[in-house]
């Protein structure tokens, strides 16, 4: 047969429509409340990442511009938002998440439009959780006191937030619903390939009667970034992204006063010990790396298996995978969208190739993917080593390492040999042995019996070369505050 095979299941098409989406050609600045123009006028494209057609323009913030709206944040912390009455300031936070819960619909579809990920994962995980985040934090932003007892918690002042593409509106959330609670201003900028559902949120949060310059949202890319990093009047950096950037972004700011929260990479190890519910594990294996084209900080992209049932886990997992259907973004059958970008796909294929060339064994599902734009297939690797890069080094994508394992201390100490630590799993049935896994291995989040669960109760964030600080829960609330 000629033509690829494709999966098991032949389901018909299910698009979502795009029909009620409203989006602009060109997006400006969002700053002080108004749309204004970037200063040296340069604008980008933004592509649908399953097409390679470009959605909108947006616009690329000068070091000028970016100043503009880090006065616009102070302007409004001064005069505004320091002095509101707490108990006001919570419930515009509850009109930006009532708001969002109410245009779930069209935030789920852009997002999906311009980033690729699967729209059941949009509609029913990325959108939800954002406005989740809105309305958990607006419940603390007038019991601070209670959150934080005996401590005179205050606002530091105006935070800049720069946040990446794997879950564009869900990190926004993240950055800006803590840092409105605790009384701050903010300039957010999203990431170049996904700007749009950030500056939907723009549109949002003018509907919201927010006071202008309360939430500044600016567009570029890395210069914009770093500029927003160096302006010497933001109090606060909130990063979520690649390591490399995390340590350009610290040695910019030694020195100063700037506080600094930093969400890095990850390379979470998975671990399945024989007497786990087995086919219960080999879903948490599914989810854990091709959960959102395997694009997640604490995907579980290291598998470890123990001996005794690596042959069923392997069994099961292949077959499983050949279930799964990757394709446009927005069917609600599509398991596995497109790549966010061709630089991201390029550095997915190299370390398929890296792994090849190390001596892994390479299996990778042989579904149909669309013709154009950036597609991987659901990728594993058998017999590695910890010495592989592909066992080391994050490739943030839907491609695993895995390894087996015969005891308890073995596994721990194969967990821990990594310079990330930011999530991690574990699958048993014994109550014991998650108690003793979870208190031995250096990662900021363990989920026992399964993977990739958030909430905005819980605090998230990593050891090492994963960053410091958490977000989430109150935890995240006081990366907002000064402690008095
Ligand atoms: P990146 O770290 O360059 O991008 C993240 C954000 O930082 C974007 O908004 C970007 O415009 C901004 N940025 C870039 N350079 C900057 C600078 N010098 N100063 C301030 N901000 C800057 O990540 P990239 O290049 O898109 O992805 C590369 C790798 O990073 C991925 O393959 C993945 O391994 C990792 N990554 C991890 C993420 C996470 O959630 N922990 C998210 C995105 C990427
Ligand atoms: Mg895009």
């Amino acid at each position: 047969m000629a033509k690829k095979k494709q999966i098991e299941w032949d389901l018909a098409k299910a698009p979502e429509s795009r029909g009620h989406v409203k989006l602009k050609e060109r997006y400006d600045l969002f700053i002080g409340g108004k749309w204004v123009k970037p200063e040296g006028g340069k604008y980008f494209a933004t592509i649908d990442p399953s097409t390679e057609k470009k959605i909108a323009d947006v616009a690329e913030a000068s070091a000028r511009d970016v100043d503009k709206a880090v006065k616009a944040a102070r302007k409004a912390y001064d005069n505004v938002w320091s002095k509101m009455h707490p108990k006001e300031r919570a419930k515009y936070i509850f009109r930006i998440a009532r708001l969002m819960q109410e245009r779930a619909r069209e935030f789920s579809v852009i997002e999906s439009w311009d980033g690729g990920k699967p729209i059941r994962e949009s509609r029913d995980i990325d959108v939800p959780l954002a406005a989740a985040h809105f309305f958990y934090y607006a419940g603390w932003a007038d019991k601070l006191d209670y959150a934080f007892p005996n401590r005179k918690p205050t606002s530091l002042g105006v935070a800049g937030q720069i946040i990446p593409w794997n879950f564009p509106l869900l990190m926004a959330a993240w950055k800006i619903a803590p840092a409105l609670a605790a009384g701050n201003t903010v300039v957010l900028k999203p990431a170049e390939t996904t700007p749009l559902t950030a500056l939907k949120l723009a549109e949002l949060i003018q509907d919201s009667g927010l006071p202008d310059g309360v939430v500044n949202i600016i567009t570029g890319a890395g210069s914009t970034g770093a500029a927003i990093v160096e302006h010497p009047d933001i109090d606060k950096i909130a990063f979520t992204g690649s390591t490399g950037v995390g340590k350009m972004i610290q040695r910019s700011i030694a020195g100063t006063d700037k506080r600094a929260t930093l969400e890095l990479g990850g390379k979470a190890a998975n671990i399945i010990f024989e007497d786990a519910t087995i086919n219960q594990a080999v879903e948490g294996i599914i989810n854990g790396i091709y959960f959102n084209q395997g694009h997640v900080c604490c995907a579980g992209s290291r598998l470890f298996v123990q001996e005794s049932v690596y042959d069923e886990v392997i069994r099961k997992l292949k077959h499983r995978m050949r279930s799964l259907i990757v394709g446009d973004p927005l069917d609600k059958n599509t398991d596995i969208g497109a790549i966010n970008s061709k630089g991201q796909l390029d550095t997915i294929n190299k370390y398929i190739k890296i792994g090849k060339k190390e001596g892994a064994e390479f299996y990778q599902t042989e579904c149909d993917v669309p013709r154009k734009g950036f597609w991987c297939r659901p990728t594993l690797f058998l017999n590695v080593s910890q010495s592989h890069r592909i066992a080391q080094e994050e490739i943030f994508g839907p491609v695993l390492a895995i390894q087996t394992f015969r005891t308890v201390d073995e596994v721990i100490k194969k967990a821990n040999n990594s310079p990330y630590g930011l999530s991690a799993g574990v699958w048993t049935d014994k109550g014991s042995k998650i108690f003793n896994m979870t208190s031995q291995m250096r990662a900021g989040v363990i989920w026992a019996n399964t993977f990739n669960k958030f909430d905005p109760t819980s605090p998230f964030g990593g050891y090492k070369e994963s960053g410091f600080g958490r977000e989430g829960g109150i935890h995240g609330l006081a990366a907002y505050l000064n402690m008095n």
